[in-house]
């Protein structure tokens, strides 16, 4: 019996923890990068979809992906590193310091990959 109510405290913890890193998106991320279908006439930065449809087309694994890349760049993001051509229309994204921390980034990051990543070829040039 302990051991059920210990799962279930850690299940709810996962999501829990989950739902932060959701929150921390959509307060700190999702401002330039759209959730929903992209204007273009006012988009200052790709859709998050976009966003995560060229990480995994150039990444071998997530660890090259959200350790060496995403946790990165974010916070010291440079233009010969983007890896979005969306570089070309919008410009380098604005270093995130100040308005995400570390241990916050890898949070959104683990979330960005396992919600943000099932985008086919087809649906990426369709938008
Ligand atoms: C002020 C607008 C703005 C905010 C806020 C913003 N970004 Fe960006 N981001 C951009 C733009 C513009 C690009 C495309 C150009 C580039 O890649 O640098 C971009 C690109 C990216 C990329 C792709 C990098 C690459 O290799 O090309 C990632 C990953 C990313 N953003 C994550 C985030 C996360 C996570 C947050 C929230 C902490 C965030 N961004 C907040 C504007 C923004």
């Amino acid at each position: 019996m302990k051991k059920i109510i210990i799962s279930i405290f850690a299940f709810m913890a996962i999501l829990s923890a989950n739902d932060s890193a959701k929150e921390i998106f959509m307060n700190k991320c999702a401002v330039c990068h759209t959730m929903g279908k992209p204007n273009h006439q006012t988009a200052v930065a790709p859709p998050a979809r976009g966003v995560m449809f060229h990480m995994n087309e150039h990444f071998a694994n997530d660890k090259e992906m959200i350790q060496d890349h995403i946790n990165d760049f974010v916070l010291n993001p440079s233009k010969d590193r983007a890896i979005c051509k969306s570089v070309r229309r919008f410009g380098v994204m604005p270093s995130q310091k100040g308005n995400i921390t570390k241990e916050e980034l890898a949070k959104v990051a683990v979330w960005m990959t396992e919600h943000l990543g099932a985008m086919t070829p087809k649906e990426h040039n369709k938008k």
